[in-house]
């Protein structure tokens, strides 16, 4: 069978995320229970950050040596990468060594060129368009607080984003409505949306999107790389803060997700990541067990 890869949620079936985010619940359980499980022994990982991280580093580095096998940390400063060796010669070389290859990076079509150069599986830990990793967690985190998500109805505040396309693409490979609410001019990826015109609807009232939502979602107005916009951002986003108030306009049982880091004061109040309905620190713990059920999916024999 060829390489498969996960550039995008897209590049998995339906069925295969579904069992995916399961065996990501179990994976889980497995942890705690204290028992050892190591599909991956003598496997290697190579981690190619672009970008700042926390959560994809710690998660992708602890599962691989959790499941037996090694993560190597690779950054542009100390290695051939930062001084402009091709893309599709880095990715002939580095697949050669190692077993799986995760990246992190600016530009979406740099982790295209580097998969279709590399003979191992490649993994997207955040583009400028997508966070594929990021909505395994977040699926994880819906099905294990309240079921199946399939016909419900979650909403997006905020800016449409990398994050913002994922959940354009788990709503249509989980078969969920999603609402989104984001100021003029930070609309989603336009070709996106109308790909997914059926469930995909935009607005500029965050009240209005919330209404009737079972999860709601948001994340920074300025994404790394865009750092120099932040003053301009906060102006033209006020109003787009998701709030304890606002989360009371959403359904009864809806809760509250975000890929963190999160700003207080900005896109959350100060006291909505520690309100009753924000699951944001499972939703961040699960990046280890679902991107440990990749793992096993991409690589396991
Ligand atoms: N959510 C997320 O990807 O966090 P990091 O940037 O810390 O990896
Ligand atoms: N949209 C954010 C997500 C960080 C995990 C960024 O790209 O910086």
């Amino acid at each position: 069978m060829s390489t498969r890869h996960f550039l995008t949620l897209l590049d998995l079936t339906s069925d295969e995320l579904r069992t995916l985010v399961k065996r990501a619940s179990e994976l889980k359980a497995i942890r705690n229970r204290g028992e050892i499980y190591e599909p991956l022994k003598n496997q290697v990982m190579a981690m190619i950050f672009e970008k700042s991280s926390t959560r994809t580093r710690v998660s992708f580095e602890a599962g691989m040596a959790q499941f037996g096998g090694h993560a190597m940390f690779l950054s542009p400063r100390d290695t051939q990468l930062g001084r402009g060796e091709p893309i599709s010669d880095s990715a002939k070389v580095i697949s050669s060594m190692v077993d799986v290859v995760m990246i992190r990076t600016f530009s979406h079509a740099l982790v295209e060129e580097f998969s279709a150069n590399s003979s191992v599986p490649v993994i997207n830990a955040l583009t400028d368009e997508y966070h594929p990793c990021q909505l395994l967690a977040d699926m994880q985190t819906y099905f294990e607080h309240r079921g199946d998500i399939q016909g419900k109805t979650a909403t997006w505040i905020g800016d449409g984003n990398n994050m913002c396309h994922s959940y354009i693409n788990a709503a249509r490979q989980f078969d969920f409505k999603l609402n989104i609410a984001c100021p003029e001019g930070f609309d989603p990826d336009p070709a996106l949306v109308e790909a997914n015109k059926e469930r995909v609807f935009i607005t500029r009232s965050p009240e209005e999107a919330v209404t009737g939502s079972d999860l709601i979602v948001t994340d920074v107005w300025a994404s790394m790389g865009q750092e120099e916009e932040q003053k301009e951002r906060e102006a033209k986003f006020a109003g787009f803060q998701v709030s304890p108030e606002l989360m009371d306009k959403a359904n009864k049982d809806a809760i509250f997700m975000h890929c963190l880091p999160a700003h207080r004061g900005e896109e959350v109040s100060e006291d909505m990541l520690d309100d009753p309905r924000s699951v944001v620190y499972d939703e961040a713990e699960n990046r280890l067990h679902a991107q440990k059920a990749l793992l096993e999916f991409l690589l396991a024999k």
